[in-house]
């Protein structure tokens, strides 16, 4: 059968996973290369998550993989990119000579949207507030952006203190008191957000362009990013378009081309 008319499972693997946005998203990207496909969100417990795959993934294109299986879906492949690896994520899956890889493009989509927006990473001082798997999955791509400094901030000291030194690197530390602020670009990766909450911020952190980034979007990325604009940040972004971005790099992982982002909210 021709590619083009060929129907490709592909779906999204997480826990909940009824508010994704990923069906719309990749649908409309499909749209622009007339490739017909299905994009199904599966709930599956860590639990579940084993068997699920095993019973789903032998028919279909490949998959996304959400929170909180981007590091337990690692072992139930064959092969890992090395940019998965160095996040130890993986948020794609996808088939390859008969053998199953996991690659992560959460990092890139985010420079992705960054660029688009007419950011550029080389040089800039980098502050990340949180230390989770969300900070794990973009420092990568920050390092190969060329980003002078990234400081890790966390509630959980050690747990800033054991992400900074898994990079081992000169340009990742953990926040502390000899902070370099102001900082060029304050990312916030926390789950406050969808607490209705945001982390204390210091007007010292900010100079006239620093710019403010929630990788959350919609109503959870609102706290910070209005408590970085009453510190004086002119600029400040949400994550949808981050969202977009790596859901365009894990198509083109599937299908080879690279779609056109156009956010639509
Ligand atoms: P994910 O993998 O999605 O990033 P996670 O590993 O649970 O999720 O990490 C969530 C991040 O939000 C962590 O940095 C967490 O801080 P701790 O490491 O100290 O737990 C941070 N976080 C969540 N709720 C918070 C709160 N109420 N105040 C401060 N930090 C919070």
């Amino acid at each position: 059968m021709a590619e083009s008319l060929k129907q490709h499972q592909l779906g999204l693997f997480g826990h909940p996973v009824k508010h994704s946005q990923s069906p719309q998203i990749h649908q409309g990207f499909a749209a622009q290369f007339g490739i017909d496909l299905t994009y199904v969100l599966i709930d599956a417990s860590p639990a579940e998550l084993p068997s699920q795959f095993k019973v789903w993934i032998p028919t279909a294109h490949g998959c996304n993989v959400t929170v909180p299986h981007k590091t337990h879906i690692m072992p139930l492949l064959d092969h890992h990119t090395e940019r998965a690896h160095q996040c130890q994520a993986v948020n794609t899956v996808f088939w390859r000579d008969g053998e199953l890889w996991g690659d992560n493009t959460d990092g890139d989509g985010l420079v992705l949207d960054l660029q688009a927006k007419g950011i550029h990473l080389s040089g800039m001082k980098v502050l990340i507030i949180g230390a989770g798997g969300a900070t794990q999955g973009i420092i990568p791509s920050l390092l190969e952006q060329g980003v002078t400094d990234i400081e890790i901030q966390n509630r959980s000291h050690d747990k800033a203190n054991q992400l900074a030194a898994q990079f081992n690197y000169d340009r990742v530390a953990t926040a502390g008191p000899k902070m370099h602020s102001p900082y060029d670009l304050i990312i916030h990766a926390t789950s406050m957000g969808h607490q209705g909450l945001s982390p204390e911020l210091k007007e010292h952190w900010f100079h006239p362009n620093t710019i403010a980034y929630d990788l959350s979007y919609g109503n959870a990325a609102q706290p910070f990013l209005a408590t970085a604009q009453a510190c004086g940040a002119q600029q400040v972004h949400d994550g949808l378009g981050m969202l977009y971005g790596q859901a365009a790099l894990a198509f083109e992982i599937w299908f080879g081309q690279r779609p056109a982002v156009i956010l639509t909210q």
